[in-house]
């Protein structure tokens, strides 16, 4: 992305006649993760957002709670408000069309049409829909019904106001087709220009005072107000000032407006041709996103409606709400929301790939290096990989963020982690930091895993800068911008502190089942309790002095003697691949060569965290086979209220001894 550019990004301004919900939230979220990292590339930026606060329906909203339409928008304006400074959104203006210098400039521009000859007076009969504000054709209408309410449309004939928008179809037809991603993606570019086959219609921008009173009034005819659309589109450039303003001159040949696509016809046709017929530049891009769609999955039952799954920012946290938005939504494609989707994403790469990364490091740079990142030292060969890795995802990322597609920029930040992660496993600093000779060695180690999350701070800013700022945090840095993302930029002598777990991991909750269990599938018992699974929480009140499971059936002596369990050492700990909660062990039972057991604590223990540990398996156990990979006994663990621990020895003895 070139340095230095100017930016200007709009969201839709959202309707006052409901609260803030997930798919505003989205809009929002997306569009502060950009312009968050056009400045962090050093650009320009302005970011607006906004309410769109007249028209029938909010009129019909305030008179159903019994107060004026000023003061229902006054109310949801700024429960939008509130909800964006809750989420951080780095907005730089907000605009509400109600604001005197909003209808100014609405005014000034209506004034110019209707000087011009752009607008005229003229009856219209159609097919009208309330609900969205606008006549429909037949062709358009589904059974008589409104394509998007499905309520009846109605056959409504008045004398109002036009915008001859007719006169501009050849012209935007061809601007589109000579400029590929004005429209992005392709598809939504494909659909305005479908729109076009059809003739186009003139624009009714009028609605008689008489029907509707909650709107701007026109500048040359006071029995009339503005349509709300006409009203609504001019919020882009009202708020800068309107057109010959400074901040208009400096913004708006740089203007992108991001929407949901249930209003690609109003920005991909209406605006551009009132653009042109007022004389003003049309966007550099229109991005469009799809829709979240709630169901699906088991847990989001309980999500009633798209304002629950808003709520779960503050029981997840905004950061786990950011990043599961950002990730899960391919941009311009239709997602589907669950909570246990979000969990799962909190779980796996929030908690495991990242939280796990930052407190390993932190940790080992506190208990190997005294919390000091040491200046000499060998990185050893495995640094060049993650060298290479962060040059290149530098660059996806960049290019998914010109193309907007932020999921693809998560997804290369992610390639980053792993392979921090990997290194990790690769060099094993905590057997460097036994052996003195290998001093360099772990000291290269450690300024190779303090640099990797000072670049990752940086990657990250955008994207969830809460979670951002507190690596810079551990590392006692200031924020940095993307050029600081270079290799070496770590100052030797930095003081590293321990990080606390950035995301706390959530036990999944009743009825999720869990992928994988503890060794053998058939020992499901044991395996749900890992994550208070299947029977958890069904005792009836009070049967229980505490949260311990009810005691299962007594069984003789010699039923247990059948279970061989061992003492084991692990020898080795790595994840299983596309599993988010196994891990695969090579542990020392003292037999010829270890065995390998598959163990669902992948979200419970760092893989290192294990290695040399002295724990208890099944040994008798008939082998099976989880995620592809042979597992030839099982380890024991506790668990209770979504804690697992693995048991271990109070005292040394030799792998394979006998427990009973
Ligand atoms: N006021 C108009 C926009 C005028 S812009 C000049 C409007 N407002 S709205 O409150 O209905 O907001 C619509 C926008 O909210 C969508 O374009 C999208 O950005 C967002 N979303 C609302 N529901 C959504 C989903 N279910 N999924 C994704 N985004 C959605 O239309």
């Amino acid at each position: 992305m070139t340095a230095k550019a100017t930016f200007y990004l709009t969201t839709p301004i959202y309707y006052v006649n409901a609260r803030p919900h997930l798919g505003h939230a989205y809009t929002t979220i997306a569009a502060d993760a950009m312009c968050r990292y056009r400045r962090l590339a050093g650009d320009r930026v302005w970011f607006l957002t906004g309410t769109d606060e007249h028209g029938d329906n909010i009129a019909r909203a305030a008179a159903k709670a019994g107060v004026s339409p000023q003061a229902y928008a006054d109310e949801i304006s700024a429960a939008f408000r509130d909800a964006w400074r809750r989420l951080s959104i780095s907005n730089d203006d907000f605009i509400r069309t109600t604001e005197p210098r909003h209808q100014t400039v609405v005014q000034a521009i209506l004034q110019k049409l209707y000087d011009a000859g752009e607008i005229y007076f003229g009856k219209y009969g159609g097919l009208y829909c309330f609900g969205c504000e606008r006549f429909y054709t037949e062709k358009e209408a589904v059974d008589g019904n409104c394509p998007q309410h499905l309520t009846a449309l109605e056959f409504i004939e008045e004398e109002n106001y036009f915008f001859r928008m007719s006169k501009y179809q050849d012209w935007l037809i061809a601007y589109i087709e000579a400029r590929p991603d004005l429209i992005r993606p392709e598809r939504y570019r494909n659909e305005v220009l479908g729109f076009l086959r059809d003739p186009l219609q003139d624009l009714s921008i009028s609605r008689p005072k008489s029907r509707l009173e909650w709107g701007i009034p026109l500048p040359f005819d006071d029995r009339f107000v503005t349509y709300v659309w006409f009203d609504a589109l001019i919020n882009y450039v009202s708020a800068l000032g309107g057109p010959g303003a400074p901040a208009w001159e400096t913004f708006w040949p740089h203007v992108e407006h991001l929407i949901g696509k249930d209003i690609l016809k109003p920005h991909g046709i209406y605006w551009p041709c009132m653009l042109k017929a007022a004389g003003m530049p049309v966007y550099a891009h229109l991005n469009v996103h799809g829709y979240w769609n709630l169901g699906g999955g088991k847990m989001s039952k309980s999500i009633g409606n798209v304002v629950e799954a808003f709520q779960l920012t503050d029981k997840y946290g905004h950061d786990a709400f950011r990043y599961f938005l950002m990730r899960e939504m391919t941009f311009g494609l239709d997602a589907n929301f669950s909570e246990e989707s979000l969990v799962g994403r909190l779980n796996s790469d929030l908690a495991n790939d990242l939280g796990n990364l930052v407190s390993r490091a932190t940790t080992m740079i506190a208990n190997f290096a005294g919390g000091v990142v040491s200046p000499h030292g060998d990185p050893g060969p495995q640094a060049a990989v993650v060298r290479d890795t962060l040059d290149k995802v530098r660059r996806d990322v960049d290019d998914a963020m010109r193309a907007f597609a932020l999921q693809r920029a998560l997804v290369a930040i992610w390639e980053f982690i792993a392979i921090v992660n990997g290194y990790i496993d690769a060099v094993q600093p905590w057997a460097l930091a036994r052996d003195p000779a290998r001093r360099e060695r772990l000291d290269g180690a450690l300024y190779t895993l303090a640099e990797s999350l000072r670049c990752l701070a940086i990657l990250l800013d955008a994207f969830i800068p809460g979670t951002a700022a507190k690596i810079r945090e551990v590392l006692g840095l200031a924020p940095q911008a993307l050029v600081d993302l270079r290799w070496g930029g770590l100052m030797p002598g930095t003081r590293v502190s321990k990080a606390g777990a950035l995301f706390p991991r959530i036990v999944a909750p009743v009825g999720i089942h869990p992928e994988g269990a503890l060794g053998a599938p058939r020992v499901g018992s044991v395996a749900m309790d890992v994550e208070g699974g299947k029977d958890a929480g069904r005792e009836p009140a009070g049967a229980r002095r505490t949260s311990a499971p009810a005691a299962a059936p007594r069984i003789p002596i010699d039923a247990f003697a059948k279970i061989d369990l061992r003492v084991a050492q692990v020898v080795s700990a790595e994840p299983v691949p596309k599993s988010r909660k196994l891990l695969k062990l090579r542990v020392d039972v003292g037999e010829v060569a270890p065995r390998t057991i598959v163990a669902g604590i992948a979200e419970h223990y760092p893989p290192a965290d294990l290695v040399g540990k002295k724990i208890v398996i099944v040994a008798n156990l008939e082998s099976t086979t989880l995620m592809g990979v042979e597992s030839d006994g099982m380890l024991i663990a506790g668990s209770a209220d979504g804690r697992l621990a693995v048991l271990a020895l109070d005292r040394d003895l030799p792998p394979g001894a006998r427990v009973r």
